[in-house]
This record gives structure tokens, C-alpha cells and sequence, in this order.
């Protein structure tokens, strides 16, 4: 039975689409159906397609109250709209439904496991959203919420715990047949944790454990954990919201924070080995997994950035929101590597390649040119005595604008600019990465993804990845080559 909330809401979405089909959007990254979109929900691979749903608030290009998108594909470049799945229409969600994950139970059902957010008043008259977790039932088109909802609510907190900040459960089933899930939380001081819950069969939940501490080191409240194990190592991604810059790492604000160590499942522990920001660009946040059925860690991330998402130009589009890249995820040498899914190489369209090209100055390369573009550089110096100062890639280019990668080999820094992309804001548009790993003298390798208004830089096999959007007009395709002191790229 879906309620009148969602019916609306699905009628909205069917109306409002058709009136903006034309207006432009990627091509090859999920973008919102109509309205606002935000975090990645329910990535899971379900009746032979993958799902992803979405924060969602159809009704307009600014955050409201969370609803959630729907889309499926079978190659995770191709998504098809589906009707809205989750609407705020519960007492214990009339003020949204949060962020979540999805599996798929033995008997052939899909469960989603959400955030419910009901607004209480406090003493001073003021508001709080109180979060609890909660389940909904389906068949990969509608879903029906679970009549014990919620699940999870205060009584499931550890001492100290805030109801205010409990929220994205993403669960997952094991082995044996039951299931785990971990949800970000925080403590009255605001310092952020991941708790951990077990259930017998995904519908009758009970807390276990502070699976992971902040202890005031990487900003404050935790969103959006996910937990897996990976190339021998465990990973624990989460969201943190309101980071302090250390060195070149977390520099987002609310930034993405990922722990690489070990789990021993009997006790439930994780140790910390490592920590690195998961994306070093400027849009990026609240990414989520799924295992694939062929064992690939995949990930998608929001491609925006809360700082900045509520600066663009609303009169230009009734959309707003889009999904990085599917990412296969690996760790080497204690570090998460990210490629953009295998299935992108069979979207490539016509090839063209230049092989040691040496210049200086500027350069344009016939037929290297557009919006929509997989481009995959090797820069080395041509004197390996002498190398160059300088290497940069222009794009969405014309007289008037342009955004940019450039590499500094002696400083071992990339740099992303998007500050002649368009922009009439005062945002942050540079950021800087520095890469540890040089292949050689002067030598990286770098992987640029275009789709329209984005670009994801992929360095040296996807050690380190910047993800950025612009909204620069369509009509800047250009494409230039920099170098300053002498070089070759292939
Ligand atoms: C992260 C987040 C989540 C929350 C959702 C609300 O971007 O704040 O913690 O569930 O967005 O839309």
C-alpha cells in the first residue's frame, strides 16, 4: 500500500520529468530525476541489476524533506528512473527518510534499512530531529515499511550516545545467514562513533558495540559508515562532517575519512592501521559499496559538496545533484586504490591517441576534444636531468573558460582549478593533492572522466582520485596541453 505522500510524489516526478527532458545533465553518472539529490542509498545488486537509490526531494533543487530516488542498471553507466521508493509519510519519518542500505533476504525480498527522522520539541520550545533506524520491504519497485518500525531507536544507544545524530545504517549479511550493520553516531559532545548492531534475520536488531572511535581527531559527527573487508585488510569509510585540514588530507569540511586495518570477527575489533581522505577533489561525500556478484568492492559517492550545493544557479536547471563514478576499490601497500568500473571501457567510443609527443609551451592535439571524454595521459620528462616545472590539462575550454589538472614534479603536488570554469561565486576552487608516488622522475599517470559538468582524476592506477563539478556552458570543449620546461606525454 503505498500512502498519498508517495503517490504525489511519484506523480510529481513522472509530470516534472517530462518537462525538462531537454535540458542538459551527465550523460553517464546518475543525476536526480527532478529536484534534489544527495547521498548514495540502497546500492545493492538485486533480480540481475544493480540499485541505487538516493536522498531525494523532488519538489525542489534545495535539501527538504527526504525522500528516496530510485534507479537501476545493469552496467552501472546506464540508469534507468524508477518511481520514487520512500516517501516521509510515517509518524516515526514524517520529517524524512534518511540515508540507508539494502540487501537482499533469502526468500527473494529486498530490504531497505533507513533513518527515520521525527522532529521532537525541547524545553525551549525549540526542535530536534530524533533518529531511529527503519526497515521497508520490496520487490525492487515498491516497498512497504516494516510495521515494527523502528527498529532501532534510543534505548539501542550506548551511554552518552545522541538520538539527536543516529543515522545511514548500512547492513549487510554474513556467512552464516545473519546479518551486521554499522550506523553513524555521535557523542553529547559531538564526537563521532560507529556503533555496530547484529540481527538474527534483519528484522530484530540489538546493539553490540562502539566499533570505531572518533576521539576528536578527524572532525566530529560520523555519517555514512561502511565497513567490508578488502585485499586481506578491513575498511571502514565514513562521512565526517565539519574536518580540520591536516597537511594536504580532509580538507572538504565535511569530508570523507577512510581507516584501513584489521577485524577480528569472533571479538567484533577493529584496529586502526591507516587513515587517507577517500577523494581528493572538491566534490565528493557519503560514498557507499556493494559487493558485486563477481566480488567486486564498488563505491559511489555524491559529487558535490554541502559547502557549496546550495550555490548553483536554480533558474539554469529543476535538477541538482550527481553520482561520481562507480569505483572498484582494491587496498595496495595499506592504501585505497579506486578505478572507475571496468564497464566504462566498453562505453568508449572512437580512439585516438598521440604516442611521445614532446613539446613545451602549448599544444592541441587533433581530434582531442569534448565534454564527454575518458583520457588516459603517461607524462614523463624528455631529459630526465632536467625536468619540467610544469604539466597541465585544460578543459571546457574556449576563450572564456577553462578548468584544469596541472602536476608540479618538484613540489609532487596536483592541483585542480575550476576557478575560470563559470563560477560567479566566491567558493573554494582549487584543491591540491600531494602524490606520494611518483613512477619515475617527473613521471605520473593520470586518468581524466568527463561527463558534462564533472571531472574525476584518476592518478598513478587510481592511487589518488580529485573529483570535481563545474557548470561551465556546454559549448567550451577545448582541450589544451601545458608544459613548462620540456616534456612528453603519451
Ligand atoms: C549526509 C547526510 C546523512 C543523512 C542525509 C540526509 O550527507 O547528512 O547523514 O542521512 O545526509 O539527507
Amino acid at each position: 500500500m503505498t500512502s498519498q505522500i508517495l503517490r504525489d510524489a511519484r506523480k510529481y516526478e513522472v509530470e516534472m520529468e517530462r518537462k525538462i527532458a531537454g535540458e542538459h545533465r551527465p550523460a553517464f553518472h546518475l543525476s536526480a530525476r527532478v529536484g534534489w539529490m544527495n547521498d548514495p542509498n540502497g546500492f545493492s545488486f538485486y533480480k540481475g541489476e544493480y540499485h541505487l537509490f538516493y536522498q531525494y526531494h523532488p519538489y525542489s533543487t534545495c535539501w527538504g524533506p527526504m525522500h528516496w530516488g530510485h534507479a537501476v542498471s545493469r552496467d552501472l553507466l546506464h540508469w534507468e528512473h524508477l518511481p520514487a521508493a520512500l516517501a516521509p509519510d510515517m509518524d516515526y519519518d514524517r520529517d524524512g527518510c534518511f540515508s540507508g542500505s539494502a540487501v537482499v533476504l533469502p526468500d527473494g525480498r529486498h530490504l531497505l534499512m533507513y533513518t527515520g527522522v521525527s522532529r521532537e520539541a525541547q524545553p525551549d520550545g525549540s526542535m530536534k530531529d530524533v533518529q531511529t533506524q527503519c526497515l521497508a520491504v520490496g520487490d525492487g519497485v515498491d516497498y512497504e515499511k516494516y510495521a515494527g518500525n523502528p527498529v532501532l531507536d534510543k534505548g539501542a544507544l550506548p551511554e552518552g550516545g545522541s538520538k539527536y545524530d543516529f543515522r545511514d545504517p548500512k547492513l549487510w549479511r554474513k556467512q552464516d545467514g545473519s546479518y551486521l550493520c554499522v550506523a553513524g553516531n555521535c557523542t553529547d559532545s559531538h564526537d563521532g562513533q560507529i556503533l555496530l548492531y547484529s540481527s538474527p534475520d534483519g528484522f530484530r536488531w540489538k546493539y553490540g558495540k562502539i566499533l570505531a572511535a572518533n576521539c576528536e581527531r578527524f572532525g566530529k559527527m560520523w555519517e555514512c559508515p561502511d565497513f567490508f573487508s578488502l585485499d586481506g585488510k578491513q575498511v571502514l569509510l565514513t562521512s565526517p562532517q565539519d574536518m580540520m585540514p591536516q597537511g594536504f588530507e580532509y580538507h572538504n569540511g565535511n569530508g570523507t575519512l577512510c581507516l584501513i586495518g584489521s577485524y577480528d570477527e569472533a571479538t567484533d575489533t577493529f584496529a586502526e592501521e591507516g587513515n587517507q581522505s577517500i577523494d581528493y577533489g572538491i566534490d565528493f561525500y557519503a560514498p557507499q559499496t556493494v559487493l558485486a556478484p563477481d566480488g567486486r568492492r564498488i563505491m559511489i559517492g555524491w559529487m558535490q559538496n554541502w559547502d557549496t550545493c546550495n550555490l548553483h544557479a536554480p533558474e539554469r536547471q529543476s535538477w541538482f545533484g550527481q553520482m561520481s563514478l562507480p569505483r572498484e576499490l582494491s587496498v595496495q601497500n595499506g592504501r585505497l586504490f579506486q578505478r572507475p568500473v571496468r564497464e566504462l571501457e566498453a562505453m568508449r567510443g572512437q580512439e585516438v591517441k598521440y604516442e611521445n609527443i614532446a613539446f613545451t609551451d602549448i599544444i592541441k592535439l587533433n581530434g582531442i576534444q569534448g565534454r564527454k571524454l575518458d583520457m588516459e595521459l603517461t607524462i614523463r620528462p624528455e631529459d630526465e636531468q632536467n625536468i619540467y616545472r610544469k604539466f597541465a590539462v585544460r578543459f571546457a575550454q574556449n576563450d572564456k573558460y577553462q578548468t584544469s589538472v596541472s602536476y608540479r614534479p618538484y613540489e609532487s603536488v596536483i592541483k585542480v582549478d575550476r576557478k575560470h570554469s563559470g563560477s560567479r561565486r566566491a567558493i573554494i576552487h582549487q584543491r591540491r593533492c600531494l602524490v606520494k608516488s611518483e613512477k619515475g622522475p617527473g613521471e605520473i599517470k593520470i586518468r581524466i572522466i568527463l561527463d558534462n559538468y564533472s571531472a574525476e582524476v584518476f592518478v598513478n592506477d587510481g592511487e589518488y582520485v580529485l573529483s570535481l563539478t563545474f557548470y561551465t556552458d556546454l559549448s567550451a570543449e577545448g582541450i589544451s596541453f601545458f608544459a613548462d620546461g620540456r616534456q612528453g606525454a603519451l
